[in-house]
């Protein structure tokens, strides 16, 4: 079957099988591999992009489905060659060790940002409570959004610096703290 949808701005049409993910599409058909396939099972959050504006789970999501609808990929955080404030938030704030994680954290959370410019720790952790990460503790996932909320509101250096940010002890993070 013939699928045309928008993807990061840019009308595709592709002939695929019925049964294609819309990770694999992504991946396999559009060459966009920055969306990662972690499980298949609906539990890692790797494979976050946004579907007319809203972050899903693209194992979840047959290409069909998406057909006629926007997507955003990681690959479309960038704009005019500037990284998006959430990207510069986890470098900055150190957000990734693997990276494996990462495409799925930075979708979810712009999205966060999109409709909560002010998140609390709390509701960032709701926010990202659907994805794994298994290096960084969560911690400095946590601070990279909080940075990037404050670069955005132009608070960043009165309110919120990385280095004063209190991090959980790693004991807690590793385990009960996860989100
Ligand atoms: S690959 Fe989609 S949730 Fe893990
Ligand atoms: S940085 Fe490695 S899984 Fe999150």
């Amino acid at each position: 079957m013939q699928v045309t949808m928008i993807v990061n701005g840019e009308r595709v049409t592709r002939d695929v099988e019925g049964r294609l993910l819309l990770v694999h599409f992504l991946r396999d058909h559009l060459a966009l591999t920055g969306t990662h396939w972690g499980c298949d099972t609906s539990n890692c959050g790797a494979c976050a992009v946004w579907l007319d504006g809203e972050p899903v789970k693209s194992c979840t999501v047959l290409a069909a489905m998406a057909a006629g609808h926007e997507v955003r990929t990681v690959e479309g955080l960038e704009q005019l060659g500037e990284l998006d404030p959430i990207q510069r938030g986890f470098m900055h704030c150190h957000g990734l060790q693997c990276g494996f994680c990462t495409p799925g954290m930075l979708m979810t959370t712009r999205a966060l940002l999109d409709s909560n410019p002010n998140p609390s720790e709390q509701e960032i952790r709701e926010a990202i409570s659907g994805q794994i990460c298994r290096c960084t503790g969560y911690a400095s996932i946590v601070r990279s959004v909080q940075w990037a909320a404050a670069e955005e509101s132009g608070t960043r250096t009165s309110t919120v610096d990385p280095a004063s940010v209190r991090s959980e002890p790693r004991s807690r993070e590793r385990t009960a703290d996860r989100p």
